[in-house]
């Protein structure tokens, strides 16, 4: 029998609640494996008094600890406490899996440290690109490759807002509302519309494509707060449309990144990226050029990938020898954007 517990119960945690109990048969069959989950954390308890199975949440990160669980997942957010208890659970040789690209951004390294010492895995497919598996891909199946560039929309909630601005001539308040409604958005929504979810997502790619610690806050960021309809119509005057790209390219041993709004033709890959789809282009010397793309944020797209992560460990299949977060790289250029 494999225990889990999973910290948080918001839009990603309660679709991997429903996810887990769902396929439970499932992965009794395929692995021959028991799972249980055995407790949620959340932090308003009242909340869920009328939950079925109200009797697995707790409020108290100790109740958890005791527990001792085989495997915990955590999708509370933010960095802290997420930091410190994603921490104690691998020192104690359990192992994680999160959708929690701050997190990852910030401490990635310092924390896959502690899992390889501990020989417990920690898994983040979920933390970019939602339910596109693209950090697998990247650190596995092209592995073979020196990865030239990425350019990826990566983004759900700012996407959404600017095809609503496109699509529907919505105003930019009313089109947040309703991404924040969707569950698309971060619990501030601030790091979306600034573009530091997607500094801290391309950091992440970039880390694990080139093999180079990227420092997130060197990143040049502009959001997508300034724009409003009469750039929308000037876009569409000219075929165009506006989208926040994250853009990192290798040159000579510099990693060139930034993120910005950009104009794309609206017949592009990437101008046909709409509503809370995330695309990511990756150039690579020996496979050419490749696009992901799917659902990059909501409930069940992010429990997906939080799912195949669970798999992996279940598996046994994960090797956390060739994840390198780190290098004494610090030097990022701001990349110069064309407009097209
Ligand atoms: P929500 O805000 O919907 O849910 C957060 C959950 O964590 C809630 O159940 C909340 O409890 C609980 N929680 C928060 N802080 C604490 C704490 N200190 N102690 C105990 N419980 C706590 O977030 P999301 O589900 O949207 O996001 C979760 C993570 O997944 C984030 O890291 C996010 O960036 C990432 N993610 C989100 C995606 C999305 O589409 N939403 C997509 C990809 C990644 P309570 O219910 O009592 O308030
Ligand atoms: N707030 C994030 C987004 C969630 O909109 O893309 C997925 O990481």
């Amino acid at each position: 029998m494999k225990s889990i517990a999973l910290l948080g119960y918001g839009t990603v945690g309660s679709g991997v609640y429903e996810i887990i109990e769902k396929n439970l048969e499932d992965i009794k069959n395929k692995y021959n494996i028991d799972l249980k989950l055995n407790l949620i954390l959340v932090s308003n308890l009242k909340k869920y008094s009328s939950h079925n199975e109200f009797n697995l949440f707790t409020n108290s990160i100790d109740v958890i600890k005791n527990a001792s669980p085989d495997i915990v997942i955590e999708v509370m957010g933010g960095l802290h406490p997420a930091y410190e208890y994603v921490k104690y659970f691998l020192e104690h040789s359990k192992h994680v899996i999160t959708a929690n690209k701050d997190l990852i951004a910030e401490y990635g390294e310092e924390l896959m440290n502690i899992a390889k010492h501990n020989n417990v895995s920690l898994m983040f497919e979920a933390s970019v690109g939602g339910g596109i598996p693209i950090l697998k891909p990247l650190k596995e199946c092209l592995g073979g490759n020196n990865i030239e560039s990425i350019a990826a929309i990566i983004n759900g909630t700012t996407n959404f807002i600017l095809s609503k601005m496109y699509d529907e001539n919505m105003g930019y308040f009313e089109a947040l509302k309703l991404a924040q409604d969707a569950g698309f958005a971060e619990s501030d929504p601030t790091s979306d519309v600034e573009g530091l979810d997607a500094s801290r997502k391309i950091s992440i790619l970039s880390s694990l494509a080139y093999s180079k610690k990227i420092d997130w806050k060197k990143i040049k960021t502009i959001g997508i707060t300034d724009i409003n309809l009469n750039d929308i119509t000037n876009a569409k005057s000219k075929k165009h449309k506006i989208k926040l790209l994250a853009i990192s390219k290798q040159n000579d041993g510099d990693v060139y990144l930034s993120v910005r709004p950009v104009f794309v033709h609206r017949s592009s890959s990437i101008g046909k990226i709409d509503n809370e789809f995330n695309g990511v282009v990756i150039d690579g010397d020996s496979v050419g050029n490749l696009m992901f793309y799917g659902k990059g944020a909501g409930k069940y797209p992010t429990a997906s990938s939080i799912f195949g992560d669970l798999i992996a460990i279940m598996q046994n299949q994960v090797d956390n020898s060739n994840i390198k977060l780190s290098s004494d790289f610090n030097f990022i250029k701001n990349f110069p954007l064309k407009s097209k």
